[in-house]
């Protein structure tokens, strides 16, 4: 325990902040609506919400519990739980994802942070949606620039993290979520009032079966597994600095319920937009970025609105990345065995982020094959061996200890989670990546 890199958080509720700001970020705001977009909006929605009632407690359960009761980062905590176990890959897997998605997830914190400033600027008045859209085609096209500003999130994630974890991450979330949730309500009550808006409710709330096809499937399972930070370990490495008399239960369905609202406020907000204003729903990634300056034009007081929300979004997206980063830096502090401490891990963290964003500005293919790899394959693969290690592998006693290791249980509920852990999950991703394949035609 003492190679652990930080203390535990200091109350429940910074804890339950820390992890709801790893969930809520830039999967819900940016990525959720453009998938949706792509996906048919509707269909998508109706999927994704089956996938987080399917694998959403289980899985950001499992992963509480497995941090909480081993104490240790992914690479120690697979091993801890079970001696000698051959799950040792797991957490290599975890830590593999975390820096792929930390290469483009960077990159696109870092275009929050240009229009942030060029929010400041007030560079977006008066531009209608075709000069918009061009203009984020410019900006992004701006391969130096793009680094320039990748480089930004890179080094606040770094001092947070270099410093200790719990005040770091607990004062930056407690803050945050509140005031993020507020803005977007009044953002979507604007919306919703605009002319032609009705379009845009109909797009993302109705349900056209026809249009649901395997593709969508895997993308909204995807989605869930990326929106909830699922299948590589980034709550293991916050539940181990859980308070021991804090309940897992309770924590996760918090954590899921203000993601799954924030992704829908989002959804709220940026179709019914969408049809006002006349763009297209299947714009691709850069649609928040084209319809949101276009939504803070009809607001009152535009200039504030747009500044705030963009501040408040890319500190969403750092409580994010902070979470993505300190598995990479947990894994190698404790790997290390006491050679590398705190300060040396995220130093070599961040360095190969660098490269990495590099990579995904200089090769623009990389940036769809990390993204697409990660959540489509690797995640649901951690989160496969994560629920056959704690459902099947581990032996009963610390299988269901696992559950024993949280207060807030049930007796009832310990049953209905092993059964959803050994069969509901596995069959269920199993099944989508199969069905992705076309196996089932
Ligand atoms: N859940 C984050 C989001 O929705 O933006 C992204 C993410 C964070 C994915 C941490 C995975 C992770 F471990």
């Amino acid at each position: 325990m003492n190679e652990h890199p930080t203390s535990s958080f200091s109350s429940k509720f910074g804890l339950i902040m820390a992890a709801a700001g790893s969930a809520v970020g830039l999967g819900n705001i940016w990525k959720f609506p453009y998938i949706a977009g792509e996906n048919g909006g509707g269909a998508f929605l109706i999927i994704y919400l089956i996938c987080v009632i399917l694998f959403g407690l289980p899985m950001v359960l499992t992963e509480f519990l497995i941090g909480k009761r081993s104490g240790k980062s992914v690479y120690g905590a697979f091993n801890e739980l079970k001696e000698n176990n051959h799950w040792h890959w797991l957490g290599w897997l975890c830590m593999m994802s975390a820096f792929l998605i930390m290469g483009f997830y960077f990159l696109v914190t870092g275009w929050c942070f240009n229009y942030l400033v060029e929010a400041i600027g007030n560079v977006f008045h008066g531009l209608d949606s075709e000069a918009l859209a061009a203009h984020f085609t410019e900006v992004s096209g701006n391969k130096l620039r793009m680094i320039g500003f990748g480089l930004i999130p890179v080094v606040l994630t770094a001092v947070v993290l270099w410093f200790d974890v719990n005040k770091g991450i607990e004062r930056l979330s407690k803050i945050l979520m509140p005031l993020l949730l507020l803005m977007m309500i009044l953002m979507a009550i604007r919306v919703l009032m605009l002319d032609g808006s009705n379009a845009g409710v109909q797009f993302f709330f109705n349900v056209d079966f026809t249009k649901v096809t395997p593709k969508v499937i895997l993308e909204a399972m995807g989605q869930c597994f990326f929106s909830l930070s699922i299948g590589m370990g980034a709550l293991i490495t916050y539940g181990a600095y859980m308070p021991k008399n804090q309940s897992a239960t309770y924590t996760s369905i918090q954590v899921i319920s203000l993601d799954t609202i924030v992704a829908l406020l989002a959804g709220v907000i940026i179709f019914p937009a969408v049809f006002a204003f006349g763009f297209n729903p299947a714009e691709g990634p850069q649609l928040v970025f084209v319809v949101l300056p276009a939504v803070f034009e009809q607001m009152s007081f535009a200039w504030l609105s747009s500044v705030l929300f963009f501040i408040l979004l890319c500190i969403a997206a750092l409580t994010s990345t902070i979470s993505l980063m300190e598995v990479a830096v947990a894994f190698i502090t404790e790997a290390s065995k006491g050679r590398l401490n705190r300060q040396h891990s995220v130093l070599i963290t961040s360095a190969i982020v660098i490269v990495l964003i590099v990579v995904c500005t200089v090769i623009p293919q990389s940036f769809d094959v990390f993204d697409k790899l990660t959540a489509c394959i690797m995640l649901p693969i951690g989160a496969l061996g994560m629920s056959l290690f704690v459902g099947w592998s581990l032996p009963a006693k610390n299988g269901k200890g696992v559950l024993r290791a949280d207060k807030g249980a049930r007796y009832w509920f310990g049953k209905v989670y092993i059964f959803m852990l050994r069969w509901l999950v596995p069959v269920a991703i199993l099944l989508v990546l199969l069905n992705s394949l076309g196996i089932f035609k």
